[in-house]
């Protein structure tokens, strides 16, 4: 049980990190609409791009990545990193107190709080904060983007155009 007054940040530990965990195959504007929330918001940002995904992925880590730094290269509060291994375990070495998750409908809450009561049970002083992708993203994910770019269909503003253009060459 959390008390009033348990982990109270003193004056020198005030900096909020959160990690913003994810597979990221690839980076989609949602993601990005969410790293700009979420950058406004807490004083460094870890974007922690999961090395270890059970999916076989599109993207291998190192191009994922390269994209997300790419595209997230003007915030100097956000830092992208790979992570292996239980998600807790790294935000405990970042310092981090926050993991952060993006939630887009009703759909992906079963999911989310599963993950989330699971790390908090693993580590209860880092707390997981959810947030809204704005309405236009409200739809979008790695996997549907994958899917419109290998049947040829069109993925302009779904993604960075960098993304885009790596997406073509991948699936051509
Ligand atoms: O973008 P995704 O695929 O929804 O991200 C899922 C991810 C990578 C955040 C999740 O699978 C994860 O945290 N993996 C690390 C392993 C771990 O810590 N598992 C215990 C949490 S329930």
């Amino acid at each position: 049980m959390v008390r009033i007054g348990d982990r109270m940040p003193s004056s020198s530990d005030k900096r909020v990190v959160a990690v913003y965990p994810g597979s990221f195959d690839p980076v989609t504007n949602g993601h990005l609409d969410l790293i700009a929330r979420g950058a406004m918001i807490f004083d460094r940002l870890v974007v922690a791009v999961s090395h270890n995904l059970e999916k076989d992925p599109l993207f291998d880590i190192r191009e994922r990545i390269e994209m997300l730094e790419a595209v997230t290269f003007d915030w100097k509060n956000v830092e992208v990193e790979m992570f292996d291994g239980l998600l807790v375990e790294f935000a405990r070495a970042k310092e981090a107190r926050v993991i952060l998750r993006g939630i887009r409908a009703v759909s992906d809450y079963e999911y989310e709080l599963q993950m989330a009561m699971m790390n908090r049970k693993i580590e209860p002083q880092i707390e997981t904060v959810f947030m809204l992708p704005g309405e236009p993203y409200s739809y979008l994910s790695s996997r549907l983007v994958k899917e419109l770019a290998r049947l040829g269909g069109p993925i302009k503003g779904l993604v960075p155009s960098m993304v885009e253009e790596r997406l073509r060459t991948k699936v051509s």
